[in-house]
């Protein structure tokens, strides 16, 4: 007989974390029969389709078309539509990747109905409560029958909040299994040439967070980046919608600073992998930089992800834009040894995830 699974995915990073699952589900069709819904929390071609269509994963089997709005809403919005589907599907098991809105709407709506959640990359915490992410992880990982981890910590963390280890599953991290898939196809593009920059002679840049982008740091942190694009180190810098609309109502702009759309997951993957280093507030790019071995730096007080510090390439540099001035001397400095890749971060962790699943004669711990 085979089960039923429904992936709910809403915002960019969802995509890169669940489609190397939807893979290794549907080449096991007599087992598992899987059902791809698309919250639509990301809706822009450049934010969403293009992911669909470069991962070669075909378009999801439903839209939610939530679309933009605050917390709240969105979260409201994905229950109020998701709820329905999952009632008419009655899926044996729902899986939610990351901590975004939809992950955490999507894990709630089902939990509810009864029907057993898996959460893919359980386990995070930043211990930031500030972050709308940090209660979607605590929250999601509170309700989850099933938690799959990619980090030593993320059990430490899961086990501290009451939760039991045979529910805890060190799979590794699919966002990685996506970027091993593509990595040839990355190779290929040559991204470097396509943007008129020399490979290890850029600073990729990406900023999105609230905390940085919302207020009065953004003004800051642009000034800085069109100083180091002034002094030497080309500056390239694919702008999320959220920060090009607040640099718009801003009146803001960088200098010399090379502002592009958001770009699509190859081209992305293919200037970081060839960039002298990467500035960054996102979660997921800490990860693709400690796989690559390009030297990150995080412009926040503190990540989820410390594993990329310990063993990785990741560096702190608190929520501070005026340390972005040194981020040329440290790059000069820098010898570039000893990074080790984290364990399970190996381009198979969908499989395990999913030989998992196959091992498991009920999804149900909760109940
Ligand atoms: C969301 C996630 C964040 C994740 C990020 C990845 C939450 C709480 N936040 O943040 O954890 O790191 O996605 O990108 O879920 N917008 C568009 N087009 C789009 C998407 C967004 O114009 O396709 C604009 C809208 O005006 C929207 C704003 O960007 O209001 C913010 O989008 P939202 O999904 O709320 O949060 P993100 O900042 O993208």
């Amino acid at each position: 007989m085979t089960r039923t699974i429904v992936s709910v995915v809403g915002t960019r990073p969802n995509f890169m974390k669940t489609v190397p699952v939807v893979r290794a589900l549907k080449r096991r069709r007599e087992e598992f029969e899987h059902v791809l819904v698309h919250t639509g929390q990301h809706y822009d071609r450049s934010m969403s389709d293009v992911f669909f269509e470069e991962l070669d994963v075909g378009p999801p089997d439903h839209l939610l078309s939530v679309g933009a709005g605050s917390h709240a809403v969105t979260t409201a919005r994905v229950m109020e539509r998701l709820e329905p589907l999952l009632e008419q599907l009655r899926p044996d098991l729902v899986l939610v990747p990351g901590d975004v809105n939809s992950t955490f709407a999507a894990a709630l709506t089902a939990s509810k109905l009864g029907i057993p959640v898996g959460h893919i990359e359980a386990g995070l915490r930043s211990f930031d409560r500030t972050m709308p992410e940090e209660t979607n992880r605590v929250l999601t990982d509170q309700i989850s029958d099933l938690l799959f981890i990619h980090s030593p910590e993320a059990r430490d963390h899961l086990l501290a909040e009451g939760r039991f280890s045979e529910h805890i599953f060190g799979v590794g991290n699919t966002m990685i299994d996506t970027l091993v898939a593509m990595r040839q196809r990355i190779r290929n593009l040559d991204s470097p040439a396509q943007h008129g920059v020399e490979p290890s002679r850029y600073l990729v840049v990406t900023l999105h967070r609230p905390a940085l982008v919302d207020g009065p740091l953004l003004a800051e942190t642009l000034a800085h980046l069109s100083t180091v694009a002034r002094d030497g180190l080309d500056v390239v810098f694919p702008i999320h919608p959220r920060t090009r609309s607040r640099m718009l109502e801003q009146g803001l702009d960088a200098a010399g600073v090379q502002l592009t759309d958001p770009l699509g997951y190859l081209d992305f993957l293919g200037l970081v992998e060839r960039a002298a280093g990467v500035l960054t507030d996102s979660g997921g790019i800490q990860e693709e930089t400690t796989y690559l071995g390009i030297p990150c730096f995080t412009l926040r007080e503190n990540t989820e992800r410390p594993v990329t510090i310990e063993l990785g390439t990741n560096e702190l540099l608190g929520l501070d834009p005026a340390r972005i001035l040194d981020v040329p001397e440290i790059l000069a400095r820098r010898n570039g040894a000893g990074v080790t890749v984290p364990p399970g971060w190996d381009g198979h962790a969908a499989e395990r995830l999913v030989e998992t699943l196959s091992s498991l004669q009920s999804f149900a711990t909760l109940t």
